[in-house]
């Protein structure tokens, strides 16, 4: 157990409400000097809320922190920087025209008597740099120059440079590559090992991993989990991810992942060695009826490119698509949506959905019949309302248009629409990437009763506690190169990550 002494930040019982909203209903957190803690939790759990507390930006309702065993109260971002918390936010807050040096002192010049000191500001400049292992980052870059990781840095090294004892970090990579986001976790390793506290707010459990040694779960607004990270290896790593599912969503795993028996039946998409412009690598595999075949891999891997020539959105350079027993050497997509097979694509707000137009006109678009006008309005807001139902989708009525709809229910409409049209291959990029659990768990729900229908899926997911969730079979997906695809059973989250990292060869 820490010892008092170690403990940096104590926030004890605190609470935030928004009008009727109780964003935070009383949430405890120890941060250990020195470490990172993940701080867990699905949308509107309260992450970013308890951290403007912690930073200032809120005032709490109630509750009370203490930094390095000192009350702590600050009154405004400005005090709680004075006071070593410094955040780093989701949007980036750096001033694009200005340099790399003049964002890290902004605010916060040297002065000797008034007179801004630039020897003592530059060599300050490059001691904050020295500490994140000097980054090819130069003070006089433009700030509007750099890539999103590099800038990254440059808040990080901002917050440095007030000599930080707490770096908050909201969910930092999601703008990253796989290379930046592995340059932001060993500069937190830096900063640990210089004895800085970092709470890093995430819900990819695999970045948990690799970066933080303790966690604490929240939902709705409260504290429901925390412990220790276990190492890669430890008995308790591979339930790990379970865990902190059960915990985030506050229902047992199967009711996260329901379970529909369903039977894999005769190959109904089979690919053979397809390259891509650039990325897949001779791909090959074969996707049966009544099968949900999860695709593993990092962001870049080439999954999503892999999705897009099948379905020829890209250019197949190479290699073979054969659906339902025809072969082709690529094809466009509506020959694919002719064949039976549809994609759900991860942007569904350019790709996917029509934002402006109404839920029913979403559903029905580009079915023939009704882009001849022919479909009438009571039979499509009939079949709209049967649709909703299946989906659990709520919304007010048929006209309404989808951009006003929640993230979750967009997507259950993007999923319907393909459904309306009796879909029979179904390539899923991302479905459930940033919807809330109980839209999850609907649509795995359905996942599951559209392979008992026969119908073949092809799930690319970078959520490996879904993948091992829901699919039948899982391949891995390396720089561009498909792995065997085998029984999900075979599979743990760690032997998952390991074939995802590991340099593929061939
Ligand atoms: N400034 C605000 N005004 C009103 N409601 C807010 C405000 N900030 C957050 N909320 C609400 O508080 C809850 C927690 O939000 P937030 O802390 O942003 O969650 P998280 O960061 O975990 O996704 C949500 O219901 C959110 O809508
Ligand atoms: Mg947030």
């Amino acid at each position: 157990m820490a010892s008092p002494a170690q403990i940096r930040l104590r926030m004890r019982g605190i609470e935030k409400s928004f009008g009727p909203v109780h964003a935070l209903a009383g949430v405890d957190l120890d941060v250990a000097a020195g470490g990172v803690h993940a701080l867990i939790g699905e949308n509107g759990a309260g992450k970013s809320t308890l951290m403007k507390v912690l930073s200032g930006a809120h005032q709490p309702d109630a509750g009370a922190m203490t930094l390095d065993d000192a009350p702590y109260r600050p009154s405004g971002p400005l005090d709680a920087r004075r006071r070593g918390v410094a955040m780093i936010y989701q949007e980036l807050a750096l001033a694009p025209h200005l340099t790399v040096e003049q964002n890290i002192v902004l605010g916060r010049e040297p002065a000797t008597g008034g007179v801004v000191d630039r020897h003592a500001m530059r060599r300050a400049v490059n001691e904050a740099l020295a500490r994140l292992g000097d980054p090819e980052l130069h003070p006089s870059d433009r700030v509007a120059d750099l890539p999103p990781g590099l800038r990254q840095l440059v808040e990080v090294a901002r917050a440095l440079f007030g000599d930080a004892r707490v770096v908050v970090m909201d969910e930092p990579t999601s703008s990253l590559s796989r290379a930046e986001t592995e340059r932001l976790f060993e500069v937190i390793d830096r900063l640990r090992a210089r004895g800085v506290s970092v709470i890093y707010i995430s819900h990819v459990i695999e970045d948990v991993r690799r970066v933080a040694q303790r966690y604490t779960v929240l939902r709705d607004g409260r504290s429901v989990a925390d412990g220790d990270v276990p190492a890669a290896g430890a008995p308790e790593a591979d339930s790990f991810g379970a865990t902190v599912i059960e915990a985030m969503a506050g229902r047992r795993l199967d009711a996260v992942y329901p379970r529909v028996p369903h039977e894999p039946g005769e190959v109904v998409l089979e690919i053979d060695a397809l390259s891509g412009a650039r990325l897949p690598r001779a791909a090959s595999l074969a996707l049966r009826r009544g099968e949900i075949l999860g695709i593993a891999g990092l962001v870049g891997a080439g999954r999503t490119e892999l999705l897009r020539a099948i379905f020829g959105l890209d250019p197949v350079r190479e290699g073979r698509v054969r659906v339902a027993g025809v072969s082709d050497a690529g094809a466009p997509p509506r020959d694919r949506w002719r064949q039976g097979m549809g994609l759900l694509s991860e942007d569904r707000a350019r790709e996917g959905l029509a934002l402006g137009l109404s839920i029913a006109d979403n559903l029905t678009l580009s079915r023939p019949a009704a882009r001849l006008g022919i479909v009438s309005r009571s039979d499509r807001d009939r079949a709209t309302r049967a649709l909703a139902d299946r989906l659990s989708l709520r919304f007010r009525d048929c006209a309404q248009p989808v951009g006003q709809l929640s993230g979750g229910n967009q997507q259950k409409i993007a999923l319907a629409r393909l459904l309306h049209h009796n879909v029979d291959v179904l390539l899923f990029d991302e479905p459930t990437r940033g919807i809330d659990v109980g839209a999850k768990a609907d649509i795995y729900q359905l996942m599951g009763e559209l392979a008992a229908r026969g119908k073949a899926i092809l799930f690319v997911s970078s959520y490996l506690p879904e993948l091992l969730g829901v699919c039948d079979r899982i391949a891995v997906m390396s720089r561009g190169h498909l792995g065997p695809a085998r029984p999900t059973t075979d599979w743990s989250e760690s032997s998952l990550i390991e074939a995802a990292t590991s340099v593929a060869h061939g």
